[in-house]
């Protein structure tokens, strides 16, 4: 018998203000179909004023809880990933666990930029395998608005604010890619690239900062690792890109996408796509194309899925699960 992180329920949230690409038009030099050719999306979700990244977890993790007719206090850990906190500390993993209610186990942030959600679940599944959790809630929340330095066009156009929410749990497995739930990961930084994608503030700086990013650079790293992490996670799994139901990527540009595809054989028919609507939501980004793919009737019980992302650090890799 092999234990496996099988998911349970899954959940989203996205802020009710919708900013359409052609917004910018008003105070930036660009245009929608700028920002549509270069990057596919067409409209991203604001949070509002005093609505936090907190907020915006809780109500994914809610969603979540009523699809898996579970309770929080069935929740053994719970971790959210995000660069977005509401406070340096406590972690917005603790500050969700007490709105939901969850009054044991443990919960704790993991911070990989728009890696995290990767992290986190790799994370998830290491918990449940080990033995030390039997259902772990994964949260990616984010609110990049805030992050924005709004004069700069070349990065604010991009970003945009959600959340999303997986619930895993132990199921017992034959040990075989046959099997539901996590069955492989792959995970990679190198600080080295610091400078490429950061934010220019913290406790060094006493401010939040803004995030800077030289996007050629990002863009050409991500077209090469992607597809390489996706690989390596699943050759870890015994399985191939032919046998791939579903790449759930990270949601930062639609040419980064579809290049990621193609260099795994996987036709655009096979990939779930919310960057049009969402914009790129850092660690929000997968749980909410997990949660939106599941919705409109894309991913089903039994289906191969291949995430993967890459962020600030660099930080990427790639999961391979059986939903
Ligand atoms: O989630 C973390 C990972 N992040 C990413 O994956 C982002 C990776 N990078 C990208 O997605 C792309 O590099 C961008 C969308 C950021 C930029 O697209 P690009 O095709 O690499 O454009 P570029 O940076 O080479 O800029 C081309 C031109 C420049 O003008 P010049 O120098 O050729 O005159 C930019 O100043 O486009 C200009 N530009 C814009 N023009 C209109 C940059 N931003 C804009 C804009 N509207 N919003």
């Amino acid at each position: 018998m092999t234990l496996r992180a099988v998911v349970r329920g899954v959940g989203h949230y996205l802020p009710a203000r919708v900013m359409p690409n052609a917004e910018f038009e008003a105070t930036l030099d660009t245009t929608d179909d700028w920002i549509r050719a270069r990057t596919g999306i067409e409209r991203r979700h604001i949070a509002a004023e005093g609505e936090t990244t907190s907020d915006l977890a809780v109500a994914a993790a809610e969603a979540a809880l009523t699809d898996a007719g579970l309770r929080a206090t069935d929740i053994d850990a719970l971790i959210v990933a995000t660069s977005t906190a509401d406070f340096t500390f406590p972690s917005a993993a603790t500050m969700v666990q007490a709105r939901l209610g969850m009054t044991g186990g443990f919960a704790f942030d993991v911070q990989a930029v728009c890696a995290g959600f990767v992290f986190a679940l790799a994370q998830a599944n290491a918990l449940i395998v080990s033995g030390a959790a039997r259902r772990v809630m994964v949260i990616g929340s984010e609110t990049f608005s805030r992050l924005m330095d709004w004069t700069d066009r070349s990065t604010c156009v991009l970003f945009g604010d959600g959340a999303g929410a997986l619930i895993l749990e132990a199921g017992e497995g034959s040990g075989t890619p046959a099997d539901r739930g996590v069955l492989a990961f792959d995970l990679h930084s190198d600080g080295r690239f610091k400078d490429i994608l950061h934010v220019d503030g913290g406790v060094s700086t006493g401010t939040t900062g803004h995030l800077r990013m030289q996007g050629k650079e990002v863009f050409r790293h991500a077209v090469e690792k992607l597809a390489e992490t996706a690989h390596a996670a699943l050759d870890k799994a015994g399985l191939s890109g032919a046998d791939v139901d579903w790449i759930v990527p990270h949601q930062a540009n639609l040419r980064i996408i579809s290049a990621t595809a193609q260099r795994m054989q996987v036709p655009m028919e096979r990939v779930v796509v919310t960057v049009q609507d969402h914009g790129n939501t850092s660690a929000a980004s997968i749980p909410l194309a997990l949660s939106v793919g599941r919705d409109r009737g894309q991913i089903r019980p039994g289906d191969l899925i291949v995430t993967e992302a890459i962020g600030g650090g660099l930080a990427w890799g790639a999961v391979v699960l059986r939903w």
